[in-house]
């Protein structure tokens, strides 16, 4: 088991560096320049996301409080619920928000087959490129649980979390704003469920609490750019925090 940690400590520290060395040409250096623009000017980034939605009255609400804000998310979607909210998900992309892959039936793809895998994400990114066009359409997995070896089959970035306010289970504004302001940091991404509505409730008195701060409110596909991370097919980002990610990959190893 500790060989296979190493193991898999030193291919995870490679395929970092792989990835940070793949921005070495032309967008590499603009990437470095937007880190350094954002170290300068002390602007503490932060990405909030909203899985399990779109679900019409609170997603609605929830986009209708982000841009009175100025402040973007990122949404991974259920795939089977895109089609009765067609003008939602495209209302998400045209505010600045990212989308995502949150697969068809919300399914658990740890231990899942090849084929079930690729079916769940395919079905989803294909509704998605009908709705909203050609792009690139990251995936969370449910639970945020994948095997290892699964990774592979993703051609897309991998999104996981870093602060984790349990808002599905909670279902109280009060708890979900405390239990994320006690662990936030810039470059932290915040796992919360636009599917709920005390938690669209949280995440704007979040948004309205955190820019009093000096936070800035991004998606995840920036918050990373931002912080000199580009973002590579079948990586699990956890933050921005390079360290962190790394730490915690090692971690599921054998979980
Ligand atoms: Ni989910």
């Amino acid at each position: 088991m500790k060989v296979q940690r190493l193991l898999f400590a030193l291919l995870t520290a490679a395929a970092f560096g792989w990835c940070l060395s793949g921005g070495s040409g032309e967008s590499g250096r603009a990437v470095s320049a937007a880190a350094q623009i954002a170290e300068s000017t002390q602007t503490k980034y932060v990405a909030l996301t909203f899985d399990d939605g779109p679900r019409a009255d609170t997603t609605s609400r929830l986009l209708d409080g982000l841009k009175a804000r100025g402040a973007n998310a990122t949404f991974f979607l259920v795939g089977r619920q895109i089609g009765a909210n067609r003008d939602l998900v495209r209302r998400m992309v045209a505010d600045g928000n990212q989308v995502g892959n949150h697969t068809w039936d919300h399914v658990k793809l740890q231990g899942a087959s090849s084929s079930v895998v690729k079916q769940e994400i395919g079905r989803t990114d294909a509704e998605l490129r009908q709705v909203l066009g050609d792009g690139e359409y990251w995936v969370r997995p449910p639970y945020g649980l994948l095997n290892d070896g699964q990774r592979a089959l993703f051609s897309v970035p991998l999104v996981h979390w870093s602060v984790d306010p349990e808002d599905w289970k909670l279902r109280n504004a009060d708890r979900d704003v405390a239990a994320v302001l006690r662990k936030v940091k810039p470059g932290s991404i915040i796992l919360m469920h636009d599917s709920v509505p005390a938690s669209v409730d949280a995440a704007l008195r979040i948004v309205d609490t955190l820019e009093a701060k000096g936070y800035e409110f991004v998606t995840v596909r920036e918050l990373l750019e931002l912080n000199g991370v580009t973002p590579c097919a079948g990586v699990l980002y956890h933050s921005a925090d390079r360290a962190e990610g790394q730490t915690k990959l090692t971690s599921l190893s054998g979980s």
